[in-house]
């Protein structure tokens, strides 16, 4: 299996760290994260959850194909078994990620079944076994992506214990959802905004672990607000939801405002971009839909944005790709149209 791993991703990680993208089912594929890299060359990126069994004993290893381009990126595994982990953590090297990430979050009843995600916050000896074998089978970052607690659990009282643990088992890193994950009663998407929003108990564990690298996650909309959070301690940011669906928003500015890099690219250049992409995607088969359903905020906010989202719906079915064209001048008339 040959690396893909480029100078350029020797980088600091823990620096780019400071923002991230979040991991998300089904939205931050590899054409996903090709786009949002578009906006940001420092910004680490992370994949779906990939669950170990399915590269250990499944070798589904098409799940683990990106572009060089996307770099850095971070691949994230679901399991709970220490060996699988660290057989899946070995695979990901090998396909040249650059940190490996466990999931300690999704509330999903299908990941309960197998015992890992968010039900994991009640076996933090259990993660900690599982990050040391990963660790000790590779030699990039191990982190972790977790909630704040599950069901009844006290966050005052398993959060350090939790974060006690896996800090001795070699995490530098972890990525803290700041709400509980209730795992029965809630379906995933009612875990992503019923449970309060609890950022305290971040800033208080960034007080108790000062040497854990905290990034904080969940109901984050702005890159404001992240200078605040930075300000309050925090190390790091890691937004979905919001850089997902309005990714001009969110990510044009964050090399610029985060990383000290003065480069802000307009939403017409990431889409003449895009294009390129899509009439490769297109060339080796792939369907124009698998790449522009998740550029459809691109214009969000902005004249035309409408305009656009409709052009991309009618048209991602079509054998070639002259709708992406005529999507892109009908947002440029309207943009004209109001600066006139
Ligand atoms: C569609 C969708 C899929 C998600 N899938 C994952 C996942 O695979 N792994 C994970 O750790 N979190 C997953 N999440 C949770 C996000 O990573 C993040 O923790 C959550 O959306 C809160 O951040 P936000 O308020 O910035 O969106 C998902 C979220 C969404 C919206």
């Amino acid at each position: 299996m040959a690396s893909k791993k480029s100078n350029k991703t020797e980088r600091n990680i823990e620096n780019s760290a400071r923002f991230s993208v979040a991991p998300m089912m089904d939205w931050t594929d590899r054409h996903c994260r090709y786009f949002h890299r578009r906006f940001t060359s420092n910004s680490l990126l992370y994949t779906e959850m990939i669950a170990a069994a399915a590269l250990v004993k499944g070798r589904a290893y098409h799940l683990l194909d990106y572009s060089t381009e996307e770099h850095p990126l971070a691949l994230q595994l679901g399991g709970s078994d220490p060996i699988e982990l660290s057989e899946a953590a070995s695979i990901g090297v090998a396909h040249g990620y650059d940190e490996i990430n466990l999931n300690v979050g999704c509330p999903s009843d299908r990941v309960q079944s197998g015992s890992f995600g968010a039900v994991l916050m009640k076996n933090p000896k259990l993660v900690a076994t599982c990050c040391e074998a990963m660790r000790k089978s590779t030699s990039i970052d191990i982190t972790v992506k977790c909630r704040i607690g599950v069901d009844d659990q006290n966050p005052e009282q398993i959060l350090p214990e939790f974060l006690g643990h896996i800090s001795d088992a070699g995490v530098n890193r972890i990525i803290i959802h700041a709400r509980k994950a209730i795992l029965k009663g809630l379906s995933p998407k009612e875990n992503r905004k019923v449970p309060p929003l609890d950022y305290d108990i971040v800033f208080k564990m960034k007080e108790r672990f000062p040497n854990l690298h905290i990034s904080l996650n969940g109901g984050v909309t702005s890159l404001g607000a992240v200078q605040d959070l930075f300000a309050k301690g925090i190390d790091g940011v890691m937004i979905g939801r919001s850089a997902y669906q309005q990714p001009t928003q969110i990510l044009s500015e964050v090399d610029k405002i985060i990383f000290n890099d003065d480069v802000i690219k307009s939403p017409f250049d990431i889409a003449d971009t895009m294009r390129s992409y899509l009439k490769e995607h297109c060339e080796k088969g792939g369907r124009p839909h698998q790449v522009t359903r998740h550029i459809t905020g691109l214009f969000h906010g902005l004249p035309g944005a409408k305009k656009w989202r409709h052009y991309l719906s009618i048209g991602s079915n079509n054998d070639n790709i002259d709708f992406y064209d005529e999507a892109l001048a009908a947002v440029a008339n309207s943009i004209n149209k109001c600066a006139a």
